[in-house]
This record gives C-alpha cells, sequence and structure tokens, in this order.
C-alpha cells in the first residue's frame, strides 16, 4: 500500500520522511529503509511530533523485519525495538506504536511477521489522520465564535499522519468558518513555530501572525487572545502533560488571564502507566541548540546551557483534553481514565 502525508511518504517497501530540519526554505524527502535509519532520523529531528514519531517507529520496525525476510522474528528483531526505544524519551507515542506491533506479532515468524507489521504500521498511519480529524471537530466546538488562538510548536500534519491536533482543531474551526486567526509563538530552540506552523497556516491560508515566544504575555494582557490550543507528548493518568518547553508558561499566563487551556492529543498519547506528570523522562538535547541559531552562534561558545526540550504543565491549569473519543473537562486521573475506556 502506498500512504502520502504531508511528511511521511509509505511506498510499501520503504518510507520517505520530508526533512523537517531545512524547511520551509528546503524541500529534501530522505529515504529509509531500516530501524537504524528510522531511529536516527527521529533522534535528530528530521521527523518529530508524537504522533509522527510513533508511525515512523512502526515503519522502521516494519522495514527491519522485511530485511530479516525468513529469519523475521520478534526475538531476532529485540535490537531494533531497543534502537528505536532509545531514539527519543518523553513522547509516548514511540512506545505506544512499538508496543502495539511487539503484540501483533507475537506469535508470528518470516513473511507472515513482515505482512503483519507492515499491515500493523499502516493501520497506525491512517488511524491517526482519522483521530485528528475526528478530535478536530470536537476541539473547534470548544472554541468560541470568531476566537483567535494561540499555538505553540508545531501540531500539524508534519508532526502527525494528517491534518494535526492543535493545528487540527485550528484547521477544523477555520472550515467551519468560526476562527478569526492565529499567533504562533516562534518555539526556541528549533523554531518548530517560525519554521513550521506559520508555513503550514499559511499555505492554507490561515490567518497567522508569528510572535517571539515571549510575546504571549502581552498578547493575553491586550486582550488579544480567546483560546489556547498545544499538543502533547505524554498525559499521565491524572492529566499532567508534557508538552513542548514553554507550554507550562503559557498555561500560566492562560490562567493569570482567565483565558481557555486546551490540550489536543490522539488516545495514543495517553499513558495511564504513569500517575502523575512527576515520572515523565523530560529529554535534555544539546547544549548548542541554544549556543546556536541555525548553525549560527548567538552565545559565548563554552557558556553552560539548559536545554530541556518538554516541560509538563499540571493538569490543575488544563480547561479540557481533546481526543478523537471527546472531551475530558478539567482533566483528573478518574475523568482520564474513564475516557479510556470510552469506545
Ligand atoms: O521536539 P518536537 O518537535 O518533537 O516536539 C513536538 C511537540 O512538543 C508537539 O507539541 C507534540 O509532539 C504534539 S505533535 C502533534
Amino acid at each position: 500500500m502506498v500512504i502520502n502525508s504531508a511528511a511521511i511518504r509509505w511506498h510499501g517497501d520503504f518510507l520517505e520522511l520530508l526533512d523537517q530540519r531545512v524547511l520551509p526554505t528546503e524541500t529534501v524527502w530522505l529515504p529509509i529503509r531500516n530501524s537504524d535509519e528510522a531511529a536516527a532520523a527521529i533522534r535528530d529531528m528530521v521527523v518529530r511530533g508524537a504522533p509522527a514519531i510513533g508511525i515512523t517507529a512502526a515503519y522502521g520496525l516494519a522495514l527491519e523485519a522485511g530485511r530479516q525476510a525468513e529469519d523475521a522474528s520478534m526475538e531476532n528483531l529485540a535490537d531494533a525495538i531497543d534502537t528505536l526505544a532509545a531514539s527519543r524519551p518523553t513522547a509516548v507515542n514511540l512506545f505506544w506504536a512499538l508496543k502495539r506491533l511487539q503484540a501483533t506479532g507475537d506469535a508470528l515468524r518470516g513473511s507472515a511477521l513482515v505482512d503483519a507489521l507492515t499491515q500493523d504500521a499502516e493501520a497506525i498511519h491512517q488511524e491517526d489522520i482519522a483521530a485528528n480529524h475526528a478530535l478536530g471537530a470536537f476541539g473547534a466546538a470548544l472554541l468560541p465564535d470568531n476566537a483567535t488562538v494561540y499555538t505553540h510548536c508545531n501540531t500539524g500534519a508534519l508532526a502527525t499522519g494528517g491534518h494535526g491536533t492543535a493545528l487540527g482543531i485550528i484547521r477544523t474551526a477555520w472550515e467551519q468558518q468560526r476562527l478569526k486567526g492565529v499567533y504562533a509563538g516562534e518555539t526556541r530552540p528549533w523554531l518548530q513555530g517560525s519554521r513550521l506552523t506559520s508555513w503550514e497556516l499559511a499555505n492554507d491560508g490561515i490567518p497567522v501572525t508569528l510572535v517571539a515566544d515571549s510575546t504571549a504575555g502581552q498578547l493575553m494582557a491586550q486582550g488579544k487572545i480567546q483560546a489556547v490550543v498545544v499538543g502533547a507528548d505524554r498525559i499521565t493518568a491524572n492529566g499532567d502533560t508534557a508538552n513542548k518547553i514553554g507550554t507550562y508558561n503559557l498555561a500560566v499566563l492562560a490562567q493569570y488571564h482567565r483565558i481557555p487551556f486546551i490540550v489536543a492529543a490522539p488516545v495514543s498519547t495517553l499513558d495511564p502507566a504513569l500517575a502523575d506528570g512527576s515520572h515523565i523522562i523530560i529529554e535534555e538535547r544539546h547544549a548548542d541548540e541554544v549556543r546556536h541559531v541555525q548553525g549560527k552562534p548567538v552565545a559565548p561558545s563554552q557558556v553552560a546551557v539548559y536545554n530541556p526540550a518538554f516541560d509538563v504543565t499540571p493538569a490543575g491549569l488544563i480547561t479540557a483534553i481533546v481526543t478523537e473519543r471527546g472531551v475530558i473537562d478539567r482533566p483528573n486521573t478518574d475523568k482520564v481514565l474513564a475516557h479510556l475506556h470510552k469506545p
């Protein structure tokens, strides 16, 4: 089967990833033929965004099984699973996808295993697109009419199978003619907001205004924001949410200004195994990501740097979590666990 997404092209026997490190100035597709190449692409940010990472890991494992051909077995794929799992620690979709494929392939070997893993990876890809359209509709209904929303990082078609999570809500609200516009924070240090979100929204003709991250408070104080809509990398049982560094700042600001703070994510981003956000492993990335901007030094070369890629927003600051199954209003453990049991 061939599946074409904005940043993930599956050709049935190999994968292509749009290199998100060089967008929007260059369009480069990189071929991925095995699990090592998939893991490297995740680690090096060729592909990023929790759902897209999960989809890529699933295809990487299926490709590895294909390489092993008649020798393929879950035991022989153990190293590939370990390599993929070590690529990035915070987005639970990566581990969710690998566990799902392990269960799928459990009793199978050889070509039967290759076929089953390939079909499941394709299903994960397609289910994510459907989930985003569903959650987009649930989330759009939460926005006031003619709203201007603030978003952070990139949660769009590039970060998912398609449509997007927080950007899926924004896209759906725009299609319904209920959205006035979007402020996108630039999202230092990787600039997903300026390079990716403003590019995606501008391509769709959705009015977007790019701001430096430090502008959010001023916008809210001026009454220019009616909702903050963000994605998630991992949501624990009580609703605490890990997302791109700077999300927590926005939640505190939104609470102070009494602005709804909405988290959008597929059910595959919920991690009921962790009771609360204190258990989430937060990825720390290389100091040069902060010392440089787009490869150009902007700080003394030896200055100490703290570079966590994510922060945790406590559930108490979250107005609603939106998934493809509906809305968790004012999330807590009972509500999140009940939501997971919904069909
Ligand atoms: O470091 P990134 O670019 O992978 O971080 C991405 C985010 O934080 C997104 O908000 C999250 O993964 C949700 S993407 C639908």
